[in-house]
């Protein structure tokens, strides 16, 4: 079955934070381990260009939205290179074949009945472009998000009927209990639809920065419905002359924050039934990268700039650290001393020496070749079924999960270079044997979990593939014993050299 995996599209109000590069390094996780399983993958992210807060900021800076959308949204695309991210396509919602497919997908919406005049009235956050219900207004009147103050607004709008979807919801819920992971977000999505759902509202009338609505010139889609709609316009346009929609809708992922979970786990599947479309397979729900207990965002200054980070330490080591610090779908602090006590004991200590010893030995004692011996049987439990756990993790989005079942085997690995102790081996002709069994079998657990590892850390496991002379990627490579001995090595740096 194809594999669309999808991330927010993200606000170009503020320019990339590390946030917005989390859920991003993860969706690129999924999306290269699937291409190594030899599925045919679509990866999209983009940015989200219309809606109040941008016109807002546009207004603050002097510049017309479109001038400041132009700006911005280049640096959230020169973002996925540096990161590494293999993205098969950028959306920006400003592009004209979004808009023309938004106005179809929503005309048929309206045609089929969903949608109706009313008056909005309502205390509403412009940073969220959302009005609050009830129990979403914090103390003081103020929005739980922003902590700013709440505006009263009153205007006629176009709404989605989305009362009409609860049944529909609920059964989808009932039906799916792994449609939206993990749990604790599954619950939190049915527990906000059993409470009963208002209609939303569909357009907005005092903006002129957004999608027109097609039976009302004076009124743009609300940027919400227009940015939903991200996930299934992209496919009718991404490839010229091609139409990916059959081949790829429905999504196996959308990746989300949890600060997005009522637009996706609510109003997108409603919508999708309204339109006629089928639901995503699943939607993944994490949570926060705190800086200094607060989460990180433009709004609150606490920004850990992914750029700075890269810099001095390379992409793979902050995609390394973002999902292993943080299991993915929990909160978790991240800082630089966090960072950088992981670059130097897992990283550089774990992974880089046991490399950098691993091909200095075979240098050392065995001219630079792999010995064509047999692989040591001690270590095939621990490597017993290892593709198949980490294939079963990923399955879930357990991206952290699967990433620490991997660094259990690094570690197996070093331990299994003291217990025995090739530099002792070499000493004994005797043991001539043994050292051979112990190089054979280092490499190429070495070789394995690398394979592995290429979906975190690409250039990092393919410059190490390259050197012990296996470059192979298919997840049907990565079990030990699958690639024979023999083989020349080649001397590399310092996988993670010392800051
Ligand atoms: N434009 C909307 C999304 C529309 S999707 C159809 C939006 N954009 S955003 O720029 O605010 O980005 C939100 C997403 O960025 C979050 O859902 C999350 O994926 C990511 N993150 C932003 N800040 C984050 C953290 N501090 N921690 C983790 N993820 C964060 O909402």
């Amino acid at each position: 079955m194809p594999y669309y995996v999808t991330t927010p599209i993200y606000y170009v109000n503020a320019a990339p934070h590390l946030g917005h590069a989390y859920t991003t390094i993860a969706a690129d996780v999924l999306a290269r381990h699937m291409r190594q399983r030899g599925e045919e993958v679509f990866f999209l992210t983009g940015t989200d260009e219309h809606g109040e807060p941008i016109a807002q900021a546009a207004e603050r800076e002097g510049l017309t939205p479109q001038e400041l959308v132009d700006r911005i949204a280049p640096r959230f695309q020169a973002l996925m290179p540096e990161l590494e991210v293999s993205n098969d396509f950028f959306i920006r919602t400003s592009d004209p074949q979004h808009e023309a497919k938004v106005q179809e997908i929503l005309q048929r919406v309206y045609d089929a009945g969903h949608v109706y005049a009313g008056t909005y009235e309502g205390w509403y956050c412009p940073r969220c472009a959302d009005f609050k219900t009830e129990s979403e207004i914090a103390e003081g009147n103020t929005c739980p998000i922003h902590g700013i103050p709440l505006e009263w607004h009153e205007e006629d709008n176009w709404f989605f009927r989305l009362s009409a979807f609860q049944v529909p919801l609920e059964r989808l819920y009932a039906e799916r209990p792994d449609f939206v992971l993990p749990g604790v977000r599954y619950n939190e999505a049915v527990s906000f639809i059993r409470q009963g759902l208002d209609d939303v509202s569909l357009t907005r009338a005092r903006l002129r920065w957004g999608v027109p609505v097609p039976w009302d010139e004076n009124q743009v889609f609300y940027v919400w419905f227009d940015a939903l709609l991200n996930y299934v316009t992209a496919l009718s346009y991404a490839r010229d002359g091609v139409d990916l929609t059959s081949e790829f809708w429905p999504a196996r992922y959308h990746l989300i924050g949890k600060d997005i979970l009522k637009f996706h786990c609510v109003y997108w599947p409603a919508l999708l039934m309204a339109a006629g479309y089928e639901v995503p397979h699943r939607l993944f729900v994490h949570g926060y990268l705190l800086s200094e207990g607060e989460k990180m965002s433009k709004s609150l200054g606490n920004v850990l700039d992914p750029f700075e980070v890269m810099d001095k330490f390379g992409p793979d080591a902050l995609r390394f650290y973002c999902l292993r610090e943080v299991t993915f779908g929990q909160d978790g602090s991240v800082s630089t001393t966090g960072f950088e006590a992981r670059y130097e004991t897992e990283l550089a200590n774990d992974f880089g020496n046991l490399a950098s010893r691993t091909i200095a030995m075979i240098g050392r004692y065995r001219d630079g070749t792999i010995p064509d011996a047999p692989v040591d049987p001690q270590l095939e439990p621990d490597f017993a079924g290892l593709g198949e756990t980490v294939a079963a993790r990923l399955d879930d989005a357990d991206v952290t999960g699967a990433l620490d079942e991997i660094w259990q085997r690094v570690r197996r690995l070093n331990r299994y270079v003291e217990e025995r102790a090739p530099w002792q081996l070499a000493k004994d002709e005797a043991r001539a044997g043994d050292l051979d069994v112990a190089l054979r079998s280092l490499a190429e657990g070495l070789r394995v979990v690398t394979v592995l590892l290429h979906a975190y850390m690409p250039s990092t496991a393919e410059r190490l593939l390259a050197a012990l002379g296996r470059p192979a990627l298919q997840l049907t490579t990565a079990r030990y014993g699958a690639q024979p001995g023999g083989q020349p090595v080649e001397a590399i740096e310092p996988l993670f050299p010392k800051r």
